[in-house]
């Protein structure tokens, strides 16, 4: 299959671009774009065919349900049944890397999501990904634009090398803003709201905004978030994890590179300081990327020793990153 790829300004998409991306997504098709958080392989969720495309594409298991984009909260009400509690939540966060879990409408089908009773539902703060939504008509399903298993893409570099030859068009938005992927939460019982996946927007804004604690998944609501169970986002070579004042990782320190906020204790071939936990997000995937490129045989990354704000997603990538 050749892949259409096409640069577009995210300030001020261009029309033209936009349809023709659109009209794939129309036709049962596969483009991929760029979010706030990652870059999402986009097609038709209410098209079972269109869907199953995405599980190949990315060589994903069919049991993990995929993320509906819209591009307002009405749209949103015609998918899943939105509660009292969803809705002061969309509305505060929306745009935003917030998805919410709710109780599906029969409109979305089995496949979009993962044969559950349950949809996850986004609005992306992204001009380009609310422009396709809008002239595609239509919600658009979309996982992270990686295949299953490898670090997010949050670059267009990074979505070719995984999909071209393998979906329909690449929407080329230069970086994404956040990073990491959006933070999910079940919010079908307004008393007990799950916190399914940390990720860009902080678990302590859901929970003041809410004046109430999130609950962590128990085994048996861990299985109604498939996503979670998987090893994921890791590059093809070993990620290790230090921890400040800790024994620094066994490697070989002429083809090991370094993540982290603090200088590492020992000289390395590829060092990469952050000056702080945002930054450290926006950038970990693409490096993981960039470290793998050179051919080294290890990265080690520092552990965040906070737990507050992105540093909670990020904490979570690591250590999945890492398989510990
Ligand atoms: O930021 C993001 O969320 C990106 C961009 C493209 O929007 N998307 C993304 O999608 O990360 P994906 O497919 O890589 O992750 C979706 C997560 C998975 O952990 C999945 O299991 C969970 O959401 N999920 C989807 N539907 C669910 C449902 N009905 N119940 C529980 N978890 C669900
Ligand atoms: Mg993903």
């Amino acid at each position: 299959m050749i892949t259409i790829t096409a640069k577009i300004d995210k300030s001020n998409p261009d029309k033209n671009i936009i349809l023709k991306a659109a009209d794939i997504i129309k036709n049962g098709g596969l483009t991929a774009f760029p979010t706030e958080t990652v870059y999402g392989l986009g097609a038709d969720a209410l098209n079972p065919e269109a869907v199953t495309k995405i599980y190949l594409a990315k060589g994903r298991p069919s049991d993990n349900p995929l993320i509906l984009h819209v591009e307002n909260i009405s749209q949103a009400e015609n998918l899943v049944f939105m509660n009292d509690t969803a809705r002061k939540l969309a509305h505060e966060f929306w745009p935003g890397p917030l998805t919410l879990v709710l109780p599906a409408k029969n409109i979305v089908p089995l496949k979009t999501r993962g044969n559950l009773s349950t949809a996850a539902i986004r609005m992306p703060n992204n001009q380009i990904a609310l422009s396709l939504i809008h002239y595609a008509e239509t919600p658009i399903a979309a996982p992270s634009a990686n295949l299953s298993g490898r670090p997010s893409p949050t670059d267009f570099q990074s979505v070719y090398s995984d999909m071209n030859g393998r979906i329909d068009m690449i929407l080329d938005g230069g970086r994404v803003n956040v990073g990491i992927e959006s933070t999910v939460i079940d919010v079908t019982d307004e008393k007990n709201i799950l916190l399914l996946r940390p990720g860009g927007m902080s678990r302590k804004i859901i929970e003041d905004f809410l004046s109430m604690k999130l609950s962590l998944p128990d085994n048996n609501s861990k299985k109604r978030s498939p996503g979670t169970r998987y090893k994921h986002y890791s590059p093809s070579i070993p990620v290790k994890i230090w921890q400040i004042n800790q024994k620094f990782p066994e490697c070989d320190i002429n083809s090991t590179g370094y993540l982290g906020i603090n200088e590492p204790p020992v000289t390395l071939k590829d060092i990469k300081i952050f000056s702080n936990y945002n930054e450290y997000a926006h950038e970990l995937f693409a490096d993981f990327r960039r470290l793998e490129n050179m051919n080294f045989s290890c990265i080690i990354v520092e552990w965040p020793m906070e737990n507050s704000g992105i540093s909670e997603g990020l904490r979570d990538r690591i250590i999945r990153a890492s398989g510990s």
